[in-house]
């Protein structure tokens, strides 16, 4: 198939780029590397061994994406391209809105203009909200405590209305949890502008020296060791996650929702000690007071995944670990 992906150039996205070409798709990719580097499209192809498509272009001009669907027939959209960082939501509402739902609704006009009737939706667990027991499944409530979750759980909505005025999509939507690591390759990773907000970026930049301390935030939460627990999935996982929900469409399945998770929980501690066992203690870390927003634990229940994608997170913490430390490694040397 020829599959667009939108927000390509990014950690998720170029994951999944090397993955659907590895697969034998064709990739185009559309990004406004407003958190990306153009190099990323070299090293996909360096990966990969094949030419990719790209342009330089942004969702919320219409125009500009209409021209894409103009000089490509896509069988295909994965939908990644967004804003992501919860604290600048909240202090960015408007932007995040803008972004993330006018440039959705512009993608699925031109979609329907060019007869597209294929497309997955990068969410995320953020949806379930804060008060749900644990593990989380597709139909437990959604609810969003910042502007950032309010763009995807808005979203979600706007697919279910489109879907139901459209009954020939197919759109599969798919809930990340807390995606990390890199690909085998040492070449592409996540490699977040300034200081990273994330757990994973941040412990990688102490145990290579970038930044002084990790501060873990809270060690007084109803958790084993008192720190949070997250469902940490290999990004090659998650990507492996996109291919099979692209080959669920070609089922015409309707509209489908998709936890991506392991259906683990590990705490802070736990991801902190198993980085520490691949980088030989290089990570050092106080405890800090908890952060604002942050839940007790998040994980998936991710049977629906395997029972209807036939996928499941196949690599371990100390995986995930190991290929974050040699990406953050790779990178300290090209500086
Ligand atoms: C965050 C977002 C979530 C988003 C996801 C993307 C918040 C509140 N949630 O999830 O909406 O979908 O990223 O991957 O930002 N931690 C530390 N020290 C740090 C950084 C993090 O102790 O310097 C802890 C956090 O308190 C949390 C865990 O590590 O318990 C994971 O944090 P993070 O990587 O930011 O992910 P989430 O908060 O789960």
């Amino acid at each position: 198939m020829k599959i667009l992906l939108t927000g390509g150039l990014g950690y998720i996205g170029s994951h999944t780029a090397v993955e659907l070409i590895k697969a034998g798709h064709e990739v185009i990719i559309v990004d406004n590397l407003s958190n990306s580097e153009r190099s990323v499209k070299d090293k996909i192809e360096r990966i990969t061994q094949q030419e990719v498509i790209f342009y330089k272009a942004d969702l919320r001009k219409e125009k500009a994406i209409r021209q894409i669907f103009e000089d490509n027939t896509v069988d295909a959209v994965i939908h990644f391209a967004g804003l992501k960082a919860v604290g600048e939501s909240v202090s960015k509402p408007l932007e995040y809105y803008e972004n993330n739902i006018c440039g959705t609704i512009n993608l699925l006009k031109v979609m329907k203009d060019y007869n597209v009737n294929n497309l997955v939706f990068s969410s995320s667990a953020t949806v379930y909200g804060a008060s749900n027991p644990m593990p989380l499944t597709e139909d437990c409530p959604t609810s969003a405590t910042n502007p950032y979750g309010r763009t995807k759980l808005f979203i979600e909505e706007i697919l279910k209305d489109y879907y139901n005025a459209n009954k020939s999509m197919n759109i599969v939507i798919l809930r990340y949890f807390n995606p990390v690591g890199a690909h085998d390759s040492g070449i592409i990773g996540e490699n977040p502008k300034g200081i990273p907000n994330n757990l994973m970026p941040f412990v990688a930049k102490v145990a290579c020296g970038k930044l002084d301390e990790l501060h873990v935030f809270g060690n007084d939460y109803d958790t084993k060791d008192g720190t949070c627990i997250r469902d940490y999935i290999h990004i090659c996982d998650l990507a492996e996650g996109h291919l099979a929900a692209v080959n669920k469409l070609n089922e015409k399945c309707g509209l489908k929702i998709y936890n991506l998770g392991t259906g683990t929980g590990y705490s802070v501690l736990d991801v902190v000690n198993t980085y520490n066992k691949v980088c030989e203690n290089k990570v050092k870390y106080a405890f800090a007071p908890r952060r604002e927003g942050d839940v007790k634990e998040c994980y998936a229940c991710p049977d629906k995944a395997l029972q209807e994608l036939g996928w499941q997170a196949k690599r371990n913490l100390y995986d995930m670990c190991l290929s974050s430390y040699t990406y953050e490694q790779n990178q300290a040397k090209r500086k």
